[in-house]
């Protein structure tokens, strides 16, 4: 069979989990794609840096144009975090003529609409299931599994370097700022653990999940979102005197007509499986009318888990499953309509 041949722009924490389990099991990859993948060509910033993974000196470039220009390459692996770089490096991908795999949910949330109207033009494919909630298959799961349903309301943990926090100032006794640098060192914070902790990681993820959910585009300013950098310790142990957990949660609902989104620390009574969610990992309620309500649970953030999650998206890349854009539910008439005010 004809392999695919990809080109990888990014190898730190996600990057480097990808090309591991793409050295460690081809033929588990393999077998999966119905074809071998082989990874052509990886750009980084800095060639001199010391890697975990192992792969020959000649594929490493630290000249992006390098991915973009080899014809050869198929599908772009896009691992690279900000906006405006990423902006234009995903542009210029799909004008060569590549799919492209992403998990920057900043860049899909800010300039979405252009990127997925864009690859329409061209005909190119976008995936992005490593972009929500880490190593759980949640796009898939509103982008087919779910798709018989009309969805009425998500909630969940979707920042897992927040839950990370709060637990281990809840169980471990750690101070805020020591639980962040541990966050930052396992490699789940953002390279500005600033948009983790104010809210505006797990809204990112909320607005994506919304448009697949409701089909409305919300913008992050548009709802209340607040974070867990103003918590303290005593907040913590003052909830579970009275029997709750504080929880980072997101939250998108119908409420009469409307769409309700918000996120903010919530008190989860200590019964809940919500307050059961520790560390790392998130998880996602969702209710539909057929359906009724499921739960998705798994690792939010980290190398390898994310790395499950790109890897989905390629081998979809392989076998022509790929995700072309944003379903258009129009479930508003094209108006986006919110209400304001958390209502937990
Ligand atoms: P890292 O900071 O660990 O890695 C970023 C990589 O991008 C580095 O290898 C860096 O090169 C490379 N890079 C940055 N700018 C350029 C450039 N201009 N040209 C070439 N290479 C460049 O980030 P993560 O792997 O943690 O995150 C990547 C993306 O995945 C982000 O959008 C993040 O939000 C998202 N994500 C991260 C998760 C996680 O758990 N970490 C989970 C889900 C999504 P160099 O190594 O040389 O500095
Ligand atoms: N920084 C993010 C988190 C990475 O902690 O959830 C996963 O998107």
């Amino acid at each position: 069979m004809t392999p695919l041949k990809i080109g990888m722009i990014g190898l730190g924490t996600v990057g480097g989990g990808v090309a591991k389990i793409l050295t460690q099991h081809p033929d588990r990859i393999e077998r999966r794609a119905q074809r071998p993948i082989v990874l052509q060509r990886v750009a980084v910033r800095d060639l001199t840096k010391k890697r975990d993974v192992d792969l020959p000196a000649e594929i490493l470039t630290d000249r992006v144009q390098d991915v973009i220009d080899d014809p050869e390459i198929d599908v772009a692996v896009q691992l690279i975090g900000g906006t405006g770089q990423a902006r234009e490096i995903m542009l210029a991908l799909l004008a060569a003529g590549k799919d492209v795999v992403t998990a920057n949910k900043a860049l899909l949330c800010e300039h979405g609409d252009e990127l997925f109207t864009r690859a329409r033009e061209l005909g190119r494919s976008i995936a992005f299931e490593a972009s929500v909630a880490g190593g759980i298959p949640i796009i898939a799961a509103f982008g087919s599994a779910l798709a018989g349903n009309q969805i009425t309301s998500l909630s969940g943990i979707l920042n897992g370097t927040s839950n990370f926090i709060l637990t281990e100032m809840a169980d471990k006794n750690q101070t805020y700022e020591q639980a962040l640098r541990r966050a930052q060192e396992l490699g789940y914070a953002e390279a500005d653990p600033a948009m983790d902790v104010d809210g505006t990681d797990a809204a990112q993820k909320l607005v994506l999940l919304s448009q697949l959910a409701f089909g409305v585009r919300a913008a992050v300013a548009e709802f209340p979102c607040s974070g867990i950098d103003t918590l303290t310790l005593e907040d913590l142990k003052c909830a579970a005197d009275l029997g709750y957990m504080v929880k980072l949660l997101a939250v998108a609902r119908l409420v009469d007509n409307l769409l309700e989104m918000h996120v903010s620390p919530t008190l989860v009574r200590n019964n809940l499986p919500m307050a059961d969610v520790q560390g790392v990992f998130n998880a996602v309620k969702v209710t539909g009318d057929v359906v009724g309500e499921t739960w998705f649970s798994g690792q939010g953030a980290g190398q390898l888990p994310t790395a499950s999650a790109v890897l989905a998206d390629i081998v979809d890349m392989a076998v022509g499953r790929s995700q072309l854009t944003f379903p258009t539910l129009d479930l508003f008439g094209g108006r986006t309509t919110f209400s304001v005010q958390p209502t937990d």
